[in-house]
């Protein structure tokens, strides 16, 4: 098997004394994708954040590519290939759209035309001020940002929150093409959870903080009972299969 881009062994992690995850193993290879789920509060922004090296690890180990990083700090992750785009949508608010991007810019496939290509929207609002677009452009933007880095693995935490529907579609239209002709890996953390299983290959559930139960994503999206039992989750009646 090919070597994980990514592979948390057994972590437990958290913030100071507070432990927020436990026990926690997985892995994403290269070109892959991860939908992590579940309910409020149960550690799936903290699994992110362990991601990018903001918690306390007191246990287990975090892998890039083959090499330990559990002791690595966020900027040293953020150099080796490690995308982070937080729940709240961090841009410059008094940069244009263009702005925005040509800071975080770094070498590699993901350039300006890159980003116009994969988001239309931005380039026709690229001499706009960030504070002037919607919440749907922001989301975009936040996203373009994180790729003008050229990671080889993007943490999305919950992209498509507060969204009109019409904009959820053209962010996953994204999300799905950024892969697909890109290979650039990404592990979601979504509540849309029936949009997250039909953009990811592998999904996780968490609960407490531990995984309670994993699968590839195209078999938990016709589990009804699981999905429901876990997230709470009811699906339309055709997509159940009762
Ligand atoms: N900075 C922090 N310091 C201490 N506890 C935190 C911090 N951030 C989150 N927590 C706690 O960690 C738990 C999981 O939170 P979080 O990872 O944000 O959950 P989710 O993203 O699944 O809603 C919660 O009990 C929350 O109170
Ligand atoms: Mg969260």
């Amino acid at each position: 098997m090919a070597e994980a881009l990514l592979a948390l062994e057994d972590v437990r992690a958290g913030y100071g004394d507070a432990i927020v995850l436990d026990g926690i193993t997985l892995a994403v290879p290269d070109g892959g994708s991860l939908a992590i789920l579940g309910r409020n509060g149960v550690g799936k922004s903290t699994l992110l954040l362990t991601i990018m090296g903001f918690t306390r690890v007191s246990r287990g180990a975090v892998m890039w590519r083959g090499r330990d990083i559990t002791r690595a700090g966020p900027h040293w992750r953020a150099r080796k290939g490690l995308g982070w785009v937080a729940q709240e949508r961090d841009i410059f608010p008094s940069l244009s759209v263009e702005e925005n991007l040509m800071v975080a810019s770094r070498p590699g496939r993901w350039d300006l035309g890159a980003i116009y290509g994969l988001f239309p929207r931005l380039r026709e609002r690229r001499a706009s001020r960030g504070n002037h677009l919607s919440g749907g452009e922001q989301q975009m933007l936040a996203i373009a940002r994180a790729l003008m880095t050229n990671p080889m693995l993007l943490l999305l935490d919950e992209p498509l929150e507060g969204l009109a529907p019409i904009i959820v579609e053209e962010l996953t239209g994204a999300i799905r093409r950024m892969t697909a002709d890109e290979g650039t890996a990404f592990v979601l953390v979504e509540q849309h959870a029936e949009v997250a299983l039909s953009l990811s290959a592998e999904a996780i559930v968490l609960e407490r903080g531990s995984i309670a139960h994993r699968a590839r994503s195209q078999d938990l999206l016709k589990d009804a009972a699981t999905l429901e039992r876990l997230i709470g989750l009811r699906l339309a009646e055709e997509a159940s299969g009762f």
